[in-house]
């Protein structure tokens, strides 16, 4: 019997950390739980999705975005930042989520028996 559960991965001690992480970019490659990862800053929120496009698995990196998707900047198809649909595939992306402590990214996993 297995459950998906997230595993919550601190990525900033506030939102100035953030935005530091971003480098004065809208779109920053970042690396986090292991995953190449593309941090976001779209229409006042921060988004974070895999580096990887769905279609033909190239990074995503140099892509941009516009009215709540992101444009890949090989064959121009784009994602929602929210849901991670579009053009019946669907890329990877991690919810973010403000803590008292701090930023914190969630990453969907397995778990067998409970664990
Ligand atoms: S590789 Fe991204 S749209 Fe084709």
């Amino acid at each position: 019997m297995f459950s998906t559960k997230i595993k919550w991965v601190k990525i900033a001690e506030n939102q100035e950390g953030l935005r530091q992480q971003l480098h004065s970019k809208n779109c920053q490659p970042i690396v986090v739980n292991n995953i190449g990862c593309l941090l976001i800053w779209h229409k006042e929120a921060f988004y974070l999705v895999k580096n990887k496009c769905p279609h033909q698995g190239i990074k995503l990196t140099g892509a941009h975005c516009e009215d709540g998707f992101i444009v890949c900047p090989w064959h121009r198809y784009g994602f929602d930042l929210k849901t991670g649909r579009g053009a019946g595939l669907y890329l990877e992306n991690y919810p973010i989520e403000e803590r008292e402590d701090g930023f914190y990214a969630g990453f969907e996993y397995f778990s067998w028996f409970g664990e």
